[in-house]
């Protein structure tokens, strides 16, 4: 059967990327309704960027937000991001950190867990991988997908084959930056079905406007699953939006079976979302229009606005151009790592220092030293041996695991935390972003005596009983659409 299934990210990687992953628990809850009885393969609701801002930005318990919609989304499978032995942070974390990552996140909900590796180094998804199967979680292994001289389908074909071999349950290619063109996703996805047996996945954005056209062409080859997301927060920066492939497909051998008025009806509960994040400065135009930028320089859309407010705050935005044109010669001396969290920043930060600083390499990062150094693995071409000595002189470079040489971290942490910490999860949580998680803690405990002190008890049942009044509002709305 040749039925294309469906995960929709409007839960996390479209207002991730659209709207600087600030959309709410309380956005998401009406919603749930409708998107659960939709039929979807999985929704993409967690990982990514969703944990550091739910902290950092909304004073909300990330895991409370994974069980809230576990028990909203009873029928339909719940997806996350995870960046290997990164897990949802930016440096690599002990084994044990990551086993107890795995296991809390399948316990408080999670299905399907996406696993990537900045470098495809296959030795840092190795422990993830290993974790998921252990506490009975679906196992998506990603290929992190780039152009280079020496990212061809062969090295694609080889890395998918590996995973599979480790343990894969679904390979991913995960196209972050839309750099795969429609006729080589046809090939790319040829090569994948016939080679392995595991199903095919497709993840890109539509950046570049290129989007739809590759998924089109990917479910010719045979692709069994693509990202989309309904249109209020689809397309630009997104994924290509859900309706407009559903309605391609129907009637076709790759109909998706899902009914375009439930899709309609949950997009246009979105579109108010949108409208609020837009008010609030979230959305800009220029995340919806298309851009070609990253055809020509391989730099994905959200690089490109972190390198603009970086070269206003150096007083350098006149040299936009040169540092876009610079990002491809650094990322060749750094042995053409694929550019997403955390490479997309290293290098893009490295590029602009060699730009206006007036001579390239008179200064290094802290970062580009550890990527030169080993330290986030294998980098997929050699690199450029001077630009290495200029920055790490003659240390040894690491070539085990990177992970092996971490001491375990738990233990550790609860005891930093220990004041503050209520649960396995908080420490997990403070464990990735001590300083945010700590101040989030101290916030929840504040919030906490006022409520005690200041409202009587049945005042506190009467407020109770007025927010969960409001959502059913909410839902009823919903349902009348
Ligand atoms: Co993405």
């Amino acid at each position: 059967m040749a039925r294309l299934q469906i995960t929709d990210t409007i839960l996390r990687d479209a207002h991730q990327s659209q709207a600087a992953t600030r959309m709410r628990m309380e956005e998401m809850l009406p919603a749930c309704e409708i998107l659960d009885s939709i039929g979807y393969w999985s929704l993409e609701c967690w990982g990514g960027a969703t944990f550091d801002s739910c902290l950092r930005f909304l004073n909300e318990d990330p895991w409370e937000r994974l069980r809230t919609l576990r028990k909203a989304l009873p029928n339909t499978k719940l997806q996350m991001l995870f960046r290997g032995q990164n897990i949802l942070g930016y440096k690599h974390y002990a084994d044990d950190i990551v086993e107890r990552f795995v296991r809390k996140a399948i316990e408080n909900g999670i299905d399907v867990i996406r696993i990537f590796d900045a470098l495809n180094d296959i030795r840092n998804l190795e422990a993830s991988i290993k974790f998921t199967k252990k506490y009975g979680g679906i196992c998506e292994a990603a290929l992190s997908y780039t152009v280079s001289p020496v990212h061809s389908e062969d090295y694609f074909v080889r890395l998918a084959k590996e995973l599979v071999q480790m343990g894969a349950d679904v390979i991913c290619i995960k196209d972050m930056a839309n750099l795969l063109l429609p006729y080589d996703a046809y090939s790319l996805v040829k090569r994948l079905k016939s080679e392995i047996d595991v199903p095919i996945h497709l993840h890109t954005h539509n950046t570049a406007g290129t989007g739809d056209m590759t998924y089109l062409m990917a479910v010719q080859a045979g692709v069994d699953i693509v990202d989309c997301a309904l249109s209020a927060l689809g397309n630009g920066t997104a994924q290509p939006a859900t309706e407009p492939l559903v309605a391609t497909l129907a009637g076709t051998e790759y109909d998706t079976g899902l009914d375009i008025q439930k899709l309609a009806a949950a997009s246009r509960y979105f579109l108010g979302v949108s409208d609020r994040l837009k008010a609030d400065g979230f959305i800009s135009d220029k995340s919806l229009k298309v851009d070609t930028n990253i055809l020509m320089y391989q730099v994905p859309g959200g690089m490109l606005s972190n390198l603009v407010s970086q070269l206003r705050q150096a007083g350098a935005e006149d040299k936009y151009y040169d540092v876009l044109e610079e990002i491809p010669r650094v990322r060749k001396d750094f042995g053409y790592p694929p550019l997403v969290t955390p490479t997309s920043q290293i290098v893009g930060t490295q590029a602009v220092l060699n730009v206006i600083s007036g001579a390239r390499y008179k200064m290094f990062t802290k970062e580009s030293k550890a990527v030169l150094a080993g330290e986030y693995g294998m980098l997929p071409a050699p690199v450029n041996e001077d630009v290495r000595r200029l920055a790490i002189g003659d240390k040894e470079v690491i070539t085990c695991r990177p992970a092996d040489i971490l001491e375990p971290e738990y233990e550790k942490c609860a005891a930093e935390i220990a004041d503050l910490a209520e649960s396995e999860e908080d420490v997990l949580s403070y464990a990735l972003f001590p300083q945010v998680a700590r101040k989030f803690f101290e916030q929840r405990a504040a919030a906490r005596e006022e409520t005690v002190d200041l409202m009587p008890s049945h005042a506190q049942a009467a407020a109770v009983e007025g927010a969960s009044e409001s959502i059913r509002t909410l839902y009823v709305d919903d349902a009348a659409l």
